[in-house]
């Protein structure tokens, strides 16, 4: 069971390459199984990085497995684990467009139904945390709130999810809807849906989000 969450972990990691949210090594992902969070390792290539490299630690960070040390944002997706029951993975990207936004200290309104749907309304950026502080991870908390995703102030994205895969699609589209927010405001002045679709689609997140 390890083994393969171990080797997805290295697949997202490198997808995530790929796709340009990352430039070297930063960014990082997580899993939580059971009461064991499986996370990369700190400043390794994604690209030379092995399923045996991913680091197990237990929820109060202490190591389980591993000859690596865990990432430096540990605290970081600990803190999600240990507030949300929900959550079962985490993804930090330094996305360009969501980066943009969180130099800015802007969040991304509910102006597509996708934002709610997916993240269960306004996607916030957190108050400026230094990377890998408790700083950080206490203002990740914050701005999250039963959210799935947040701009990190002068910093990144993360997002999260019931599992890797939503929490990886969370953060391809916290990306896309960060893009969106940046193009129609170049153009105009993006309004939020109104407040009754709010509602009930927060329902429906609810429901997605089990
Ligand atoms: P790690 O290599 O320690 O995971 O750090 C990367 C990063 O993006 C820090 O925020």
């Amino acid at each position: 069971m390890e083994e393969e969450l171990k080797n997805k972990i290295v697949e997202y990691a490198r997808l995530m390459e790929e796709k340009g949210f990352v430039v070297g090594t930063s960014g990082n992902i997580s899993v939580r199984d059971g009461d064991v969070v499986a996370i990369t390792p700190t400043s390794i290539d994604y690209h030379v990085m092995k399923p045996e490299d991913v680091v197990l630690v237990d929820l109060g960070g202490r190591l389980v497995e591993g000859e690596r040390n865990p990432s430096s944002e540990v605290k970081m997706h600990l803190s999600i684990y240990n507030s949300r029951k929900d959550v079962r993975a985490v993804v930090h990207t330094h996305s360009r467009n969501a980066s943009a936004l969180a130099a800015l200290g802007l969040s991304i309104p509910p102006i597509l139904d996708e934002t709610v749907n997916y993240f269960g309304g306004e996607i916030e950026c957190t108050k400026y945390g230094m990377p890998g502080s408790s700083d950080l991870a206490k203002n990740v908390i914050e701005a999250l709130g039963n959210r799935n995703g947040v701009l990190l102030s002068h910093h990144g994205a993360l997002a999260c999810g019931k599992d890797l895969k939503s929490a990886f699609e969370n953060a391809e589209r916290l990306e896309r809807l960060a893009e969106i927010f940046i193009i129609a405001s170049s153009i105009g002045k993006p309004e939020s849906i109104p407040e009754e679709s709010i509602d009930m689609e927060k329902d429906i997140f609810e429901m997605m989000n089990i």
